[in-house]
């Protein structure tokens, strides 16, 4: 397989799986419970039908977005993930590199394997920071002390998962970081060398948003330890309305879904919400973003940059949730798996193929700025 024969999100979720040792994989593709919610969150796109207009003079595109007072050169951008140098060695830098090379925003993550500092000089483009709500108030504050210093331009705090989520796939496998392999998932590892090569040949796996911050013990970091010890489940909106004031910034909460909490969101100064699920990752049975992204925008959404991932495979997705009010949709696997594929070339050509077919799209729109589009395009079925 080769990255350049890759059209499409299934095309590049095939050439993953192939590289890529199967608890890995599956760690990427998998989803909570039953994975109902992974499902629908693509399948919700097919609920309503673009409806094109002709003859509009079509011959420039304008598919540049400002959001969260971010100038973004495609309405897509890469949401933030967890250790990305497991999938390919390079890692959080390919993704830098490549959302750079495609004028948008990308994310690091709290669980990210390359420093925040070091993507950051990788890119001169907007870079968010997505990080969790420590119990340790100081911790919190050091934490943003350093992201205000290192340039990151958007602070994204991730409120879907204040326990983690049931992900069968890894407990079958023994998927954890550090790595507690069952018997079946150690021979899947055996069964793809290239990708163990690659791995022991690059630099030693790290987590340096964490390891400055936090003693995980012994040098083995765990980080469903992280999750059950370090973070608060007691969080509350008065905690986030601190750190909001104290960041004086651009400000996103990530998985906000009912209408009183995007209002809430408004009330405390956020800039942002992200309409999401985390990729069905978390409650399964809870909404796809698509499905309520109409209802939020018409709450809050003349209030705060309303924003939305989960299941974007497509130009046409993109084009939908625009046309329903959202202001840019965040992709999460579509990414991932070419980064898994073929590196920063993987993650270019995702991103190649998506600014292709949103500007064809657009044009077979009879629509030439992302900014026009609105609710005449679409209709629910
Ligand atoms: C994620 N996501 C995520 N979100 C977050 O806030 N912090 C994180 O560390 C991660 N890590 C992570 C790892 C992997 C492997 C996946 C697939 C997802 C969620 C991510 O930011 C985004 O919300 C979803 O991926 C969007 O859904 P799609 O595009 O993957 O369908």
């Amino acid at each position: 397989m080769r990255i350049k024969n890759c059209y499409n999100f299934h095309d590049f979720r095939r050439y993953a799986k192939s590289r890529l040792p199967r608890p890995i994989f599956d760690y990427i593709d998998g989803a909570a419970d039953d994975e109902i919610t992974y499902r629908r969150n693509t399948a919700s796109f097919e609920t309503c039908d673009l409806i094109p207009n002709v003859l509009r003079g079509v011959r420039d595109i304008d598919m540049s977005v400002t959001v969260m007072g971010q100038q973004l050169a495609m309405p897509v951008y890469c949401s933030p993930t967890a250790l990305q140098r497991l999938f390919h060695h390079q890692g959080e830098r390919a993704v830098a590199a490549a959302a750079a090379k495609y004028g948008t925003m990308f994310g690091v993550s709290s669980l990210g394997t390359v420093s925040l500092e070091e993507a950051r000089a990788i890119s001169d483009g907007p870079q968010v920071y997505q990080f969790y709500f420590h119990k340790d108030r100081g911790l919190n504050r050091e934490m943003m002390a350093r992201a205000k210093s290192a340039g990151i331009n958007v602070m994204m705090l991730t409120v879907d998962s204040i326990t983690g989520g049931n992900r069968e796939r890894d407990k079958r496998t023994g998927f954890a970081i550090p790595f507690r392999l069952t018997l079946a998932g150690l021979a899947q590892f055996a069964m793809k060398p290239a990708w163990g090569i690659d791995y022991v040949t690059h630099e030693r796996f790290r987590l340096p948003q964490l390891e400055n911050h936090v003693d995980m013990g012994g040098g083995a970091l765990s980080i469903s330890r992280y999750f059950t010890e370090m973070l608060d489940p007691a969080l509350s909106w008065d905690d986030v309305s601190e750190m909001v004031r104290e960041w004086n910034g651009q400000f996103c909460l990530k998985g906000v879904m009912s209408i009183e909490d995007a209002k809430e969101a408004v009330r405390i100064g956020c800039t942002g919400i992200v309409l999401s699920n985390h990729g069905g990752r978390q409650l399964d049975g809870s909404r796809a973003a698509f499905d309520q992204l109409a209802e939020i925008v018409d709450a809050v959404g003349d209030q705060i940059d309303v924003i939305m991932d989960g299941g974007v495979q497509r130009g046409t997705h993109v084009l939908k949730a625009l046309a329903l009010g959202a202001k840019a949709v965040g992709v999460g696997r579509y990414y991932l798996f070419p980064l898994a594929a073929a590196g920063q070339a993987g993650v270019e050509r995702a991103l190649e193929l998506m600014k292709i077919e949103i500007e064809r799209d657009m044009r077979l729109m009879g629509c030439n700025s992302v900014r026009n589009l609105n609710r005449e395009h679409i209709r629910f079925r």
